[in-house]
């Protein structure tokens, strides 16, 4: 594959196969019930990245992830005996779709329970607790895999070094991750209509969406030449006449935890009324989500 991508520009268009819809999350499941407004999610202090991952909740409702997160393995395309590390593993089902290619693969992720139920899934596979910006993995890995998880690193300098110390010279970065205004229309809705309760300081972003530009600095700034990228659109359709609502209470809910208790049913009331001509069609809510695939190699 690296031969492959080597021969891509940046302009070029991935196989249809190799496309897919995920979803990045974190906090709840996209369509566990909804919480209560005193039901927020505990926060779990994972190592070096305050997160809450729900390992069960992700398994039980958000398989869809690892699943449509195939396409990347793909693009990676791992050799027998290849050393890998999966970055963000989660619950390591794309860990193991790795090591069943013959490749030797390490799951690294920065919450022990995602890690521990890694664990359980594939106790034959190698995990580890780990965060991103803080490996010292140095030249062990002939390839780094990465899918829904570097948008949650917002340290990305540090990442990228950390990930270009762990490659061998040559090895290569294989990811995908929220691009550019990800989900921009949601958080534009949120925003506004929170700037108008007078009590809210905004919170900042727990995530980092970067354009193809910014990535590629930021990567070529720690010695990984961008091969092959592309940022594209993935309108995805969210599960039940609930789903937008769900989708704000599990991912972008920080947000209104900066109001009193009693004001956020209002104010998530509005949000969904900005976002209802826009995003609210006759299948269902649809979250507008943009990723960014990306092939870089350790010169
Ligand atoms: C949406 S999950 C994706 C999991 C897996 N790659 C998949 O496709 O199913 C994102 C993962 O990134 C992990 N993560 C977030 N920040 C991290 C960091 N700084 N270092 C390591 N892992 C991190 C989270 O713990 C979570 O398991």
């Amino acid at each position: 594959m690296v031969e492959i991508a080597s021969r891509l520009s940046m302009s070029v268009t991935i196989p249809r196969q190799l496309q897919y819809r995920e979803f990045s999350l974190r906090w709840k499941a996209a369509d566990e019930p909804v919480a209560t407004e005193d039901d927020d999610c505990a926060e779990i202090e994972s190592v070096g990245a305050k997160a809450s991952w729900d390992p069960e909740l992700y398994e039980a409702k958000h398989s869809f992830v690892w699943k449509l997160g195939q396409g990347v393995i793909d693009l990676l395309d791992p050799m027998p005996g290849e050393r890998i590390l999966d970055l963000g593993c989660g619950t390591g089902h794309l860990t193991d779709q790795i090591a069943q290619r013959g490749a030797d693969v390490l799951g690294v992720d920065a919450s022990p329970d995602m890690i521990g139920q890694a664990r359980q899934n594939f106790p034959k596979l190698r995990f580890q607790l780990e965060n991103a910006g803080e490996m010292k993995f140095e030249n062990e890995f002939e390839g780094v895999f990465s899918n829904a998880a570097l948008h949650w690193m917002t340290d990305a300098e540090n990442v990228a070094s950390a990930i270009s110390r762990a490659l061998r010279r040559n090895g290569r970065l294989v990811a995908e991750l929220g691009g550019r205004r990800n989900i921009g229309r949601i958080e534009d809705a949120i925003e506004s209509v929170l700037a108008r309760f007078e009590t809210v300081t905004m919170p900042k972003s727990r995530t980092y969406f970067p354009s193809i530009a910014e990535y590629s600095s930021v990567l070529e700034a720690s010695g990984l030449e961008v091969r092959f990228a592309r940022l594209f659109d993935r309108p995805t359709l969210l599960e039940g006449a609930n789903g937008m609502e769900d989708w704000i209470r599990q991912f972008k809910w920080y947000y209104f935890e900066q109001l009193p208790s009693e004001r956020r049913r209002k104010a998530l009331d509005e949000v969904l009324d900005v976002l209802r001509p826009i995003l609210w069609r006759e299948d269902g809510w649809t979250a507008d989500y943009r990723r960014l695939r990306i092939v870089a190699i350790k010169v």
